[in-house]
């Protein structure tokens, strides 16, 4: 199994598995074109095994995360969550001493594969970070359309204008800013930043939606809004989640995938399946020990 630094200095390289580096993308961009229905895509993980430097971190984990539900990831810090999340959009090989080895698969297409553009797979599945991260100085109206301008999306004015309503409104936010959209995204509250930062994600119209920890920072009331958001979202985007709080699994999931990692090990998935299985009757032990709250 090769394990080869992938190197990511232009944040376009690609090596995967010791493959050849794929040629630059020569021609533009892929261009969004919004009015495109965006049909609801599984991802799929299929043996992926992930190392910083010589540590390996993740072994051999596959997971699928269906189409139009919403996917939760959980188990104790530290046993590969984050990473597994940022290898299902390949943002792992950002890290210079990160390698994986496995495949991730949007609609049954490898997005490592070395005829897949980083910005496409980028622009496919969309992240959502724990701490709200907009664009502090910019105003609210530029943060959700910033994305679009690296697509190499042509739009006008009014076309734009509906671009940012459609997405605030998405993500639950458009009433509450409506009127000052020329504000600093940085005057928002937390729990409103990070909807911003939902509304951003979606203006590139992401096949799946990734979010790791997003209400971990927030209070309750925002909390509940991001949750009602997400019922909302996942109609149209496929969503994985980590999440540290087990009521909310609960609440926003359908499936879930419990990962663990013995000390110094690396982390693997113990079980998954049907969210309401997992908490009601886990077949292994240190599922039930950790749903039911006894360690982590
Ligand atoms: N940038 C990094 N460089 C080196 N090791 C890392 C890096 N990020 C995470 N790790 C290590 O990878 C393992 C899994 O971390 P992480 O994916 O963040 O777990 P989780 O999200 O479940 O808490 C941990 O041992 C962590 O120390
Ligand atoms: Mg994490």
């Amino acid at each position: 199994m090769a394990r080869e630094a992938e190197t990511a200095a232009d944040g376009l390289s690609a090596g995967h598995r010791g493959d050849p580096a794929p040629p630059r993308p020569t021609s533009d961009p892929p261009t969004v074109v919004w009015d495109e229905p965006r049909q609801l895509a599984a991802l799929e993980a299929r043996d992926i095994t992930a190392w910083f430097g010589d540590h390996m971190v993740l072994d051999q984990v596959s997971l699928t995360m269906r189409a139009g539900e919403v996917t939760a990831l959980i188990g104790p810090s530290g046993c590969g969550k984050s990473t597994f999340l940022r290898i299902l959009n390949r943002m792992h090989q950002l890290v210079p001493s990160a390698s994986l080895a496995g495949e991730v698969l949007l609609d049954g297409v490898d997005i490592y594969n070395p005829s897949m553009r980083l910005t496409q797979a980028r622009r496919d599945i969309g992240m959502v970070f724990q701490k709200p991260n907009p664009f502090p100085a910019m105003s609210i109206y530029d943060n959700v359309v910033a994305g679009l301008k690296l697509t190499g999306a042509r739009l006008g004015r009014t076309e734009r204008d509906n671009v940012v309503q459609e997405c605030l409104a998405k993500a639950g936010l458009w009433n509450e800013v409506r009127t000052r959209l020329r504000q600093p995204g940085g005057a928002l509250s937390g729990g409103q930043q990070q909807r911003l930062c939902i509304a951003r994600a979606l203006a590139v119209k992401p096949r799946v939606l990734l979010m790791d920890e997003p209400c971990s920072a927030l209070d309750p009331t925002s909390t509940r809004v991001i949750e009602e958001t997400m019922a909302e979202l996942v109609k149209e985007v496929t969503i994985v989640i980590v999440t540290h709080n087990m009521q909310q699994a609960q609440r926003v999931s359908k499936q879930c995938a419990f990962f663990l990692a013995a000390q110094g090990e690396p982390g693997h998935i113990i079980e998954h399946g049907p969210t309401d299985a997992m908490f009601g009757s886990p077949q292994d032990p240190r599922t039930a020990d950790y749903v039911h709250g006894r360690f982590g």
